[in-house]
């Protein structure tokens, strides 16, 4: 979507993976500092985003959208001013159709869908200083062509309050799943491409509930070509820190939803990381290729069920190479320089979890252990420098 927003994929936080509906004021707060404390603002996660579970089930006398009063006391446009104030951005999330998840769900009260409300609550959005909408179909109804209408009115109610709002779409959670089927970029910033992730490497589900990594990463890598700056494919929130999986595994997730272009939206407790989490999550390589400025999504350039091998241009040249062993054990996963375009000539590699370099003028091969990729920055002698993320954000804080 060409609404200025999100020219690189968007990172953040959301609140959802492990708090689900037990969120309040203050817990989104300590987030926040926590965000900031532990260096994550200043690497590019700038969104906080607040899930499901935030408003009142009842509007007001007027039809307006209004927060929980007892988890939010000092009203949301508050909790926006305190993020901004922080150098950080405010997403919320909604739904068009008449219930959210955790109504439709979890029997939360209430039933505070946007249609026929789009232009009244976009407004009050804006007013709060929302700067990131998550919007997310929850309804087993409805067409793609309902599903297109529905969530092109709140693309054009956020364009007409003038606020700059980075749009995000959930066309596939219970509903059938519409994502691998279209190219959304005509209607929104970033759209999910499956059913709900979990926090395992793999559930064995092709595209239901609930998804595994590896079962994610199968049905978004073929829909590279959708991805561009102002939109791109959405493999869901991260699972990293969460417990679910062994250190090679949360490696491989960052690693690959940085090479498919996917937004990094941390879906772990900020306060409380352990080491490992950290070092993943703080990759400056990983996160430079994800926030490359061409915003391309690495395609496929093989894959033979158990080594999979994935290209992702960049802006300087450069291309990005990942090696993914989706099989059991350790094994030898190669490509060569012209599978990935980097022919002619010798070629420097650089490790994105070591730094350590090599040559090659033409095999590219690493020993990858059970579920690992190892992803390696390929440049051009001469090349202009490539380690350092090219989208540091602007960090000084400001109110807006
Ligand atoms: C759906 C979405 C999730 C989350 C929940 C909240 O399942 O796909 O990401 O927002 O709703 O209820």
């Amino acid at each position: 979507l060409e609404n200025g927003v999100a020219r690189t994929p968007p990172m953040g936080w959301n609140s959802w993976n492990t708090f689900g509906c037990n969120i309040n004021e203050s817990l989104i707060r300590q987030m926040a500092d926590a965000i900031v404390n532990s260096g994550l603002r200043d690497l590019g996660y700038q969104y906080v985003v607040v899930d499901d579970c935030w408003f009142n089930p009842n509007r007001d006398s007027s039809g307006n959208i209004q927060g929980d009063p007892s988890r939010f006391p000092s009203g949301m446009k508050a909790l926006g001013d305190y993020l901004h104030n922080k150098g950080l951005k405010f997403g919320i999330y909604q739904v068009p159709v008449d219930k959210t998840c955790a109504q439709y769900f979890n029997s939360y009260p209430g039933a505070t869908g946007s249609q026929g409300h789009e232009a009244q609550d976009a407004r009050q959005f804006a007013a709060w200083g929302v700067d990131y909408l998550k919007y997310d179909w929850c309804s087993p109804n409805g067409t793609i062509n309902d599903q297109v209408a529905t969530f092109a009115k709140m693309r054009d109610a956020l364009k007409a309050t003038g606020r700059p709002i980075v749009y995000s779409i959930n066309p596939n959670s219970i509903h059938s799943k519409t994502g691998p089927q279209r190219n959304w970029g005509d209607v929104a910033n970033m759209w999910r491409t499956t059913e709900d992730i979990t926090n395992k490497w793999d559930t064995g589900q092709t595209n239901g509930y609930p998804m595994g990594i590896q079962n994610i990463v199968n049905v978004t890598v073929p829909l590279a070509s959708y991805a561009g700056p102002g939109h791109f494919n959405d493999p869901d929130m991260m699972e990293i820190g969460r417990g679910g999986m062994n250190d090679t595994e949360m490696r491989s997730h960052f690693a690959l939803w940085a090479m498919m272009a996917s937004p990094l939206i941390a879906g772990n407790d900020i306060r409380s990381m352990d080491s490992a989490t950290q070092t993943i999550l703080k990759n400056k390589n990983l996160i430079a290729i994800n926030q490359d400025s061409l915003g391309l999504q690495a395609t496929q350039v093989s894959n033979d069920g158990t080594r999979r091998v994935l290209a992702k241009k960049l802006a300087n040249g450069d291309v990005a190479v990942a090696l993914f062993n989706q099989g059991g054990s350790t094994t030898t996963v190669s490509t060569t320089t012209s599978a990935i375009g980097k022919s002619g000539g010798t070629v420097t590699l650089t490790d994105a979890w070591t730094n350590a370099t090599s040559t090659t003028s033409g095999t590219i091969s690493a020993s990858v252990p059970a579920h690992g990729t190892v992803v390696y920055r390929v440049s051009s002698p001469g090349s202009s420098p490539s380690a350092s993320p090219s989208a540091s954000p602007s960090v000084s804080p400001s109110v807006s």
